[in-house]
């Protein structure tokens, strides 16, 4: 199975480089990551490196990082140290530790020379260069790589279908980078410019993943909702095509932006059978003076129009979304707009993050005025209230029947099943005997957190 799309993977000729050396990867951030992890892993693979799914047992680490938040990357930097202390503590030996990611994208060689416990670091567009630059670094010897870093626009990865995928969904990437410039946001840095896979690789790839067993996808961007081919294929039009996909039963996508979610589009997805009714779209803030100091290109009202229209077109379709609290020059008017909103949309699930300044973005040269305490008790008091609204929309719920998947096994209680409704909410069933994959009905009886338990309907 190839690693990248184009003619990438034609050109160069699979080398058994690996040798059976034995590579651990360990994922940070995103979907989008993930996913590339598990490129990663197919690049690897076929040339001859072993991934191993314990890092005890690792000769080489990668650690796929994220850099949307000042401490995603210090969790990054005290890993390595973390790493290095656990083997001398074990007496094991030392792995080689190589740093993939945004924040390998971001930081280049300035993170080796900051971190020489660091042996290499590879960016989001370079996966390719991973089996040369492991078989240059001379395991025993430990001879130093620079960093390779750079954006190629018309290289996309191709993940293997055949890994056991996360909640039953086969991620698959549609486009990488993002043209919006939300001022707070490092993704446009780290993943560079908007581009797309080819609708014929897309399909090509689903086609692989439902060959190989596979019924569900999860179709994957910063803003797949932008989705364009070439100006004649917009997301909606992508949308049809997977859902032609013969056995492909469920279609997921992240993450959508409120400016791309027009009308068309959601008659489009309440249309299709296949593609679910749960959309991430996140909001930011539900303050207008907010949103336009993050560029979000749109104001609250347009928002409910969307919300109001997809509950129109889409049956049962459920919401989620990211808030960020504590932005420079948040109010604590500004702050009670965004309670609001949450308290009207009543949302399913809503992420929330506490403001964090990137270097370089352009929110940078706004002063982070909201002390570190207020954007605490902020964030705490939204989860507080995404709590209570979530706590009356689950209650509503109890006595309903809904159509579920079998996922597999929960954690506990033991004997239990994990199951997703279309609309994205989980259900666990105790001492069920079904196959993973199985569709079923369920009665709901009650709901533990963002959990539903469930019985099977004997009707
Ligand atoms: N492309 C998606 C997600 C981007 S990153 C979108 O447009 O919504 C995921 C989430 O991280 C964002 O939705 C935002 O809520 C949060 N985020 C991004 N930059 C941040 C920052 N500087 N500080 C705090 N949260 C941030
Ligand atoms: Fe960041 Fe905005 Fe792009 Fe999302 S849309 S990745 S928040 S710049
Ligand atoms: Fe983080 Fe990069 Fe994703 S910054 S959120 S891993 S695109």
């Amino acid at each position: 199975m190839s690693g990248f799309t184009e003619n990438l993977t034609d050109l160069q000729p699979v080398r058994e480089t690996g040798d059976g050396t034995r590579v651990y990867v360990e994922t940070y951030g995103c979907q989008m990551n993930t996913y590339d992890s598990q490129a990663i892993g197919g690049i690897l693979g076929r040339s001859g490196f072993a991934m191993v799914t314990g890092i005890d047992e690792a000769e080489v680490v990668l650690l796929n990082t994220c850099s949307v938040r000042e401490h995603a990357e210090h969790k990054i930097v005290s890993r390595v140290g973390e790493i290095r202390a656990q083997r001398r503590d074990r007496g094991l030996s030392q792995p080689a530790i190589g740093i993939c990611g945004c924040m390998a994208e971001r930081l280049g060689e300035e993170l080796r020379r900051s971190n020489p416990r660091v042996d290499l670091v590879v960016g989001v567009d370079n996966y390719d260069a991973l089996p040369g630059l492991l078989a240059d670094l001379g395991l025993g010897g430990r001879t130093a790589t620079p960093a390779v870093v750079g954006h190629r626009p018309d290289a996309h990865y191709v993940a293997p279908p055949d890994l056991y995928p996360t909640n039953n969904s086969h991620l698959v990437t549609i486009h990488k980078g993002c043209d919006y410039n939300c001022t707070y946001c490092i993704v446009p840095a780290t993943r560079g410019p908007q581009c797309e896979k080819d609708p014929a690789a897309i399909l090509d790839e689903i086609r692989g993943i439902v060959d190989a067993g596979g019924r569900e996808v999860t179709l994957l961007g910063q803003n797949v909702t932008a989705y364009h081919w070439q100006g004649e294929l917009d997301f909606a039009a992508l949308l049809e095509r997977v859902a032609a996909v013969d056995e492909l039963r469920r279609i997921r996508f992240l993450t959508g932006h409120p400016r791309d979610m027009h009308p068309h589009l959601m008659d489009t997805i309440g249309r299709l059978e296949k593609v679910c009714p749960w959309l991430h779209i996140p909001l930011q803030s539900g303050s207008d003076r907010i949103l336009r100091r993050m560029k979000r290109l749109h104001r609250r009202d347009e928002y409910y129009t969307m919300i109001d229209h997809a509950r129109q077109v889409i049956p049962d379709v459920t919401f989620s979304a990211d808030f960020i609290v504590g932005f420079p020059g948040e109010t604590e008017a500004d702050f009670q707009d965004t309670l609001e909103v949450i308290r009207r949309v009543k949302y399913d699930q809503v992420f929330s993050f506490k403001y964090s300044e990137r270097p370089g973005v352009p929110a940078e040269k706004l002063a982070d005025d909201v002390p570190l305490v207020e954007k605490k008790r902020r964030l705490a008091e939204l989860m507080a209230v995404q709590d209570e609204v979530w706590r009356e929309t689950a209650a509503a719920c109890v006595g309903e029947t809904w159509r579920a998947v079998v996922e597999g096994p929960a954690r506990r209680p033991t004997g239990a099943l994990r199951l997703r409704t279309a609309n994205n909410r989980k259900v666990l069933l105790k001492e069920a005997d079904l196959e993973t994959g199985a569709a079923v009905e369920v009665r709901i009886t009650g709901c533990s957190n963002t959990t539903f338990l469930g019985e099977t309907n004997p009707a």
